[in-house]
């Protein structure tokens, strides 16, 4: 579970993760707020002192089996948290590629609206960087709660 945010997106991460867990599957939270990465610069990718290091989330999401990416819209599109994680990954481009190439994806969000926007600009960036994204998509928001079923139905259709 990469939740985007410390908030009710990491609390749709945890719903997630213990759903996975009841059904028998071994389930991380990772929040990417909370990693708190420098803002990815080419000026930084060339100091090392100004490099994170991330061997330690590259290791975890290249074992899983599948990710469910958790993130609210801004904007009507992805927070600066994932667009920022996911340019310091791609630094080691064959890793990333390999990493990403037909990981199973699902996607979520809580957002202020319905969500629907940034669900679209997560579906293309996870597409292009070749991950195998599932149809099925959990939204809530201000004025409605995440779908029990759809989170049930999302893990089933990740990890079979
Ligand atoms: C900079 C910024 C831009 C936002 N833009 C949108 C938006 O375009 N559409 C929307 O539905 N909510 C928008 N929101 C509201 C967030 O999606 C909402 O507060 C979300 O629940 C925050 O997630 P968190 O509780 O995990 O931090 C925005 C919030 C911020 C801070």
């Amino acid at each position: 579970m990469i939740a985007a945010t410390s908030g009710t997106n990491r609390e749709l991460a945890e719903t997630f993760a213990s759903t996975a867990a009841e059904k028998g599957h071994e389930a991380e939270v990772i929040d990417l707020a909370e990693m708190d990465l420098p803002m990815f610069t080419i000026a930084r990718t060339n100091n090392p002192e100004q490099t994170p290091d991330i061997s330690d989330l590259v290791d975890t999401m290249t074992q899983a089996d599948a990710w469910i990416v958790i993130a609210p819209e801004y904007n009507g599109s992805m927070p600066p948290t994932l667009n920022n994680a996911l340019a310091w990954l791609s630094r080691d481009w064959q890793n990333f590629r390999t990493m990403c190439t037909g990981k199973p994806v699902g996607l979520a969000t809580h957002s202020g609206g319905g969500g629907a926007h940034v669900i679209m600009a997560m579906r293309q960036q996870f597409s292009y960087i070749g991950a195998d994204v599932i149809g099925r998509a959990c939204m809530s928001g201000r004025d409605k709660e995440a779908n029990p079923e759809t989170i049930d139905a999302m893990i089933d259709n990740l990890v079979r």
